[in-house]
Formats: structure tokens, C-alpha cells, sequence
């Protein structure tokens, strides 16, 4: 079993962002500026936001937080989005989800200029991804497929079964791999609730992207031994055990999986770092664009 370091590969692409800041630095060019809204205090909301700020000053980019209360109105939030849209600095920007209920999240991604919607969100570039035209990846599909590639892990040809079918994960993801590209050209079942059977579809499955946010769900006799297992799910479950009060759990019961794997993702530190740092490239990309 290999496990899929994420996080070294994740600070081997921040190092290589930090070089190319060096030599736009060294020439006089723009630095790129990424900016980040978040609306609330959700405690995991506010962790990944602040993780991607630090990873900003790590490779040398500008870096702005907007930090609005949970109460702010949507026509607050969405004038907010127009100052961004319109700062010539910024390259970049996200707006951090889930939003509160009253926000009406269609509404505000819509909104952020598809030129600098480096979440990759926004309809135009998914419609872009759809059709293999020139784009912005959503960040967390992006670092799967590279870390796919740049362990090598052959994707042509096989059987790869998504669970979850979220904006942000499984539907992209499930576009992605089935395109003709790097870490693509795989033949792609996207399961989800309603899918009927599950064990079977997995445990034909030669590679698993597991994206559903359900604490250790998929179990060892779900699978088939040699299978490649990639787990985006980050939930805090209750452990009074740790100083923090919580776990961080994956969709994955890790213990029981690993064991008939060929490549698995630890959680954390395989998916998430991945996807700070394809936001980065993503930033990088937008401020040579701008
Ligand atoms: N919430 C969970 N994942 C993401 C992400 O990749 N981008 C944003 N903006 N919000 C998220």
C-alpha cells in the first residue's frame, strides 16, 4: 500500500509557485493577490480560510480576508463581490461555503467575474470545463487529478466509481476523469444516494473517489483489493479524547480500507492540502491573465 502524500505534494507545487513569484518579483511583475471571503464563524469554514491566507504568504501572494458576520444581508454580500470584481489588484477571489440559509449561494457565484473566479464556480467556467475549453478548475477536483498524475496512477481505461454528486466535487470530478485528458480517459460511474446495489458498483471499481461527507462509510468489503482510494471527506466528529474535543474523519474507514489498497489518501493530509495548493495555481494563472 502507498499512501498519497498530499501534503508533500502539495508543498512540492507550492515551491514551484514560490520560484515562478520570485522571478515575476526579480522583473517588476505583478504579484498575484488572492482575496477570500468568508461569511460567519463556522469553525471549519473559518480554518480552511485562514489555511489558504497562510499559504498565499507562503509562495510570496498578496493576500486579502473579508471576514463578514453571519447576519450580513445578501444584497451586503453581493456588493461586497462587486468592489472585488472591480479592484484591479485582486486576480482572484472566493467566497467561501457553504453560505448562511438566507443567502441564496446561485445568486453570489454568479456574480463573481468568471475572469477571477479562481474557485471555478461561476456557470461559465463550468460550462467551459464541460466542453475542454480553457478554464478554472475547481480547486479540490484539480488537485485530485494531479495527484493522481504525478504519482503515476494509470486512470485510462479503468473503472472509476465518484460517490457524492456536489458541485464542488463529484460532478466536476466525474467530468474531469471522464474527459480526454491527463488523469482522464476513465470510464466513470457517479453514485449517489439513490444508487441502488453500491457494494457491487465499488467493488468493480479500480479506482474510488469518495466524496459524500459521511464519516467512515465505505468499508473494506465494499472494495477489491489493489484499489485506489481517494478520500475528500473532512468531518469533525466528537472524541473526547483529543485536547480539541473532535476528530478530523474521512468518508473512508481508513483502517479497514488500507488494507486492501494500492494507493489511499490519508485524511487529513491527503485531498486537502491539494486543493490550497491548486488554488494557488489557479491565482498564479489569473494574475498572468489579468
Ligand atoms: N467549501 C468547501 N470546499 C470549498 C472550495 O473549494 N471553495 C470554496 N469557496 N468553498 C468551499
Amino acid at each position: 500500500m502507498v499512501l498519497l502524500d498530499g501534503k508533500k505534494t502539495a508543498n512540492d507545487i507550492k515551491d514551484e509557485i514560490t520560484l515562478e513569484v520570485a522571478s515575476i518579483r526579480k522583473n517588476g511583475g505583478k504579484i498575484p493577490h488572492l482575496a477570500a471571503i468568508i461569511v460567519g464563524s463556522d469553525g471549519a469554514s473559518q480554518t480552511y480560510v485562514a489555511s489558504k491566507v497562510k499559504a498565499c504568504e507562503r509562495v510570496g501572494f498578496n493576500s486579502t480576508l473579508i471576514d463578514l458576520p453571519e447576519d450580513i444581508t445578501e444584497e451586503q454580500l453581493l456588493h461586497e463581490i462587486e468592489i472585488l470584481n472591480n479592484d484591479t489588484d485582486i486576480d482572484g477571489f472566493i467566497v467561501q461555503l457553504p453560505l448562511p440559509k438566507h443567502i441564496d449561494e446561485q445568486k453570489v457565484l454568479m456574480l463573481v467575474n468568471p475572469n477571477k473566479d479562481v474557485d471555478g464556480f461561476h456557470p461559465t467556467n463550468v460550462g467551459r470545463m464541460t466542453l475542454d475549453l480553457p478554464c478554472y478548475l475547481p480547486a479540490t477536483p484539480y488537485g485530485i487529478m494531479e495527484l493522481l498524475e504525478r504519482y503515476k496512477i494509470e486512470t485510462s481505461g479503468k473503472n472509476v466509481v465518484v460517490l457524492g454528486r456536489s458541485h464542488i466535487v463529484g460532478r466536476p470530478i466525474s467530468i474531469l476523469m471522464s474527459q480526454k485528458r491527463k488523469a482522464g480517459n476513465a470510464t466513470v460511474t457517479l453514485a449517489h444516494s439513490r444508487t441502488q446495489n453500491l457494494a457491487e458498483v465499488t467493488k468493480n471499481a479500480d479506482i474510488i473517489i469518495a466524496a459524500i461527507g459521511i464519516p467512515d462509510f465505505l468499508k473494506a468489503n465494499m472494495v477489491k483489493k489493489g484499489v485506489t482510494i481517494i478520500d475528500v471527506g473532512i468531518t469533525r466528529v466528537k472524541d473526547a479524547s483529543k485536547k480539541r474535543g473532535y476528530r478530523l474523519a474521512g468518508d473512508v474507514d481508513f483502517e479497514q480500507v488500507h488494507k486492501k489498497a494500492a494507493f489511499i489518501t490519508p485524511v487529513p493530509g491527503g485531498v486537502g492540502p491539494m486543493t490550497i495548493a491548486m488554488l494557488l495555481k489557479n491565482t498564479l494563472l489569473a494574475s498572468k491573465h489579468n
